[in-house]
């Protein structure tokens, strides 16, 4: 497989089958991400990566925390809040897409919930990667870690993986420093769910589409 295969192939995936990825797979991925570029070569990456009983463990704390009515409290703002004009309109076909594959109606509010706490189950992955950097930190670095994210999918998908990247998972972050020893000073960006997709699961139908290239990019001579 080649990049531009990968790059085609990637999809999120919502739905995963239990096995779990043999530990030396895992290895090699995050070793080779290690290549990824970033800003005077700060690497400002760092990563948890959860799986087994401490995974289970910190499934059942995070949905403990939504059940409890926990607000969310990111540390890095994700001004996703307030999108206006065609980024309005994206997210918007993004969340009618994934709910009219899974046949839920706009209006049916316990759905649309109860598929939104699957985030904190990972979504059933046996695997969960859990992204952060300094808070000190600003937009500089987390093109850093969008660049190590991507490498980090497209090296699942050479090897037969499917991820889910997740800012979901920015949401709840006490459970997560409590188990996955997140340094105190760091805020964390996104996770990432990873594992073997589930062919069967009607979740991964979900097909996102993309601009038009002359939207989004304009070329110059
Ligand atoms: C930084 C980032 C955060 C995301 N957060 C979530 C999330 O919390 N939950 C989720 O289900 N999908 C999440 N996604 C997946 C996006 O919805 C998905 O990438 C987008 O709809 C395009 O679909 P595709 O990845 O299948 O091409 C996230 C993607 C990125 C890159």
């Amino acid at each position: 497989m080649n990049v531009t295969q990968a790059m085609q192939s990637r999809r999120t995936i919502r739905g995963f089958k239990p096995d779990p990825v043999p530990a030396e797979v895992i290895r090699e991925i995050f070793s080779i991400a290690q290549e990824s570029p970033s800003n005077c070569n700060t690497q400002p990456w760092h990563v948890s990566v959860v799986s087994g009983e401490k995974r289970d463990a910190l499934e059942n704390a995070l949905v403990t925390e939504i059940m409890l009515g926990k607000k969310p409290e990111q540390a890095f703002q994700a001004f996703d809040q307030d999108l206006a004009g065609v980024y309005k309109d994206r997210q918007y076909a993004c969340a009618a897409g994934y709910y009219t594959t899974m046949g839920i109606a706009r209006e049916d509010k316990d759905a649309r919930n109860a598929l939104m706490v699957k985030n904190w189950q990972f979504f059933g992955a046996p695997h969960v990667a859990f992204i952060s950097m300094p808070k000190t930190m600003g937009p500089i670095n987390a093109v850093d870690i969008g660049i190590y994210l991507q490498s980090l999918m497209l090296l699942m998908v050479e090897r037969g993986l499917a991820s889910c990247p997740q800012g979901a998972l920015a949401f709840f972050p006490k459970p997560v420093f409590d188990l996955a020893n997140i340094p105190q000073d760091n805020g964390i960006l996104c996770g990432l769910s990873f594992g073997y997709a589930d062919a069967e699961a009607k979740i991964n139908e979900v097909k996102m589409g993309r601009a038009e290239l002359a939207e989004t990019v304009q070329f110059f001579d």
